[in-house]
């Protein structure tokens, strides 16, 4: 993005825009063949070469989704139990430079994502409270202010034991920056949620007629030729026992107001109410309560929260990415949902364990290490592993 009179950026000491790596390239370690789909491509290495490697190999604008998970910036180490022993999954700990150099670091893979994102590509940026505020205003740079689509808050959990009687808030939400290319948008499919309800709160709470349980509301923005076609299908109220009149195409009503009706779908002994999914998500658990979804990674997120993200902003065949991949979360449901995808990590613990969920769910793939050669006087020459 060139920078505009009235912009704000955020600066701070050795703030700068990089060449990306040259060089890099990648070698193919194994191929699983998996029940189903085309390989998806698993990549050990350094996201920042893995992304500079794939718009070498014309990956550039071929992005339909990216979802990153980075650190967090916790000051911290994460650790999983392999075979019987710990071991370190990931380091978010950023030494003397702290936030400075955390923000450098995303800051240096921002304008390498943009260019692999597709013309009506999106980007989803999960963080908590520690670093989302500045990342959004990296992103803003990078993106554009017209391009951040949403900040979605995530419930990840409930406070339970001793957070519930801890001093102030409970820290129970994170936060998901939603960007596209164009400020135009990209690829949208509308997210309806679902609420069962039983008969008893359906009539304590709902009117009924002679076609079920229904709620009502203001006609918005309906236009009078679109509440015509409502009413044809008794999808009309009117208050106070009012009536419809239609003269000149223009509606009006004997008395009282219009509103919509809005039916509960039967299901089983209760009732479906179906909402439009907004901006708060309070209705996909945490993996603390996924069950045998947990793979025992630190900092691995439920299968229903991807499936949203993707179903959201790309179509099946849609191409997929994640650089920072984990336990393989993104791959997994993307490949369910028929998405093509390629994931990378620098992580040793969390590429052995992407491989062993992959082969669970029959997913295939090939798992490549990503290599950056060493610049010679005749040009690039002997492989230099990244890891
Ligand atoms: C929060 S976890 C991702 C969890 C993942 N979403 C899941 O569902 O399991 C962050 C991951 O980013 C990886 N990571 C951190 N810096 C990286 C880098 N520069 N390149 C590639 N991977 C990186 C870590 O190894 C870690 O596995």
């Amino acid at each position: 993005m060139k920078p505009r009179a009235g912009d704000v950026h955020l600066q701070w000491p050795g703030k700068k825009v990089r060449r990306p790596p040259e060089g890099v390239r990648f070698a193919v370690r194994l191929t699983e063949q998996g029940s189903s789909g085309s390989p998806g491509r698993l990549i050990a290495g350094d996201n920042l070469l893995v992304m500079a490697g794939l718009l070498d190999e014309g990956y550039a604008g071929r992005f339909t989704l990216i979802y990153l998970d980075p650190p967090y910036g916790t000051d911290s180490e994460f650790s999983l139990r392999r075979q019987g022993a710990a071991e370190v999954a990931y380091q978010d700990a950023w030494g003397e430079g702290g936030l400075r150099s955390y923000l450098g670091a995303i800051y240096r893979r921002l304008g390498l994502l943009r260019q692999l994102l597709a013309a009506e590509g999106t980007l989803y940026v999960h963080l908590d409270r520690r670093t989302c505020h500045y990342v959004q205003v990296l992103l803003d740079e990078v993106f554009g202010r017209e391009c951040c689509q949403n900040v979605i808050v995530w419930r990840r959990e409930v406070a339970r034991g001793r957070k519930t009687s801890a001093r102030y808030f409970g820290n129970n939400v994170e936060y998901l920056l939603c960007y596209t290319k164009s400020p135009r948008g990209g690829i949208w499919n509308p997210v309806k949620g679902e609420k069962v309800i039983s008969r008893e709160e359906a009539e304590r709470r709902y009117r009924r007629d002679e076609r079920g349980y229904f709620s009502t509301s203001h006609r918005g923005t309906y236009s009078d030729a679109a509440l015509l076609n409502l009413a044809k299908e008794g999808r009309i109220h009117v208050t106070r026992g009012g009536e419809i009149r239609v003269e000149d195409g223009r509606l009006s009503t004997t008395r009282g107001t219009i509103r919509i009706k809005y039916y509960l779908e039967p299901r089983g002994e209760g009732f479906v109410k179906r909402y439009a999914v907004d901006n708060l998500w309070d209705d996909i658990r945490g993996i603390a309560e996924a069950g045998r979804e947990r793979c025992g990674y630190p900092t691995q997120k439920p299968e229903r929260l991807l499936e949203r993200i993707i179903e959201a902003s790309s179509r099946p065949g849609d191409l997929v990415g994640d650089f920072y991949a984990g336990s393989g979360t993104t791959g997994v449901v993307a490949a369910r949902l028929g998405r093509p995808w390629v994931m990378a990590d620098e992580s040793s613990a969390a590429v052995a364990v992407c491989q062993s969920r992959l082969r669970q769910h029959g997913i295939p793939f090939t798992l490549e290490v990503a290599r950056r050669l060493r610049r010679g006087r005749g040009g690039y020459t002997d492989g230099e592993s990244c890891r």
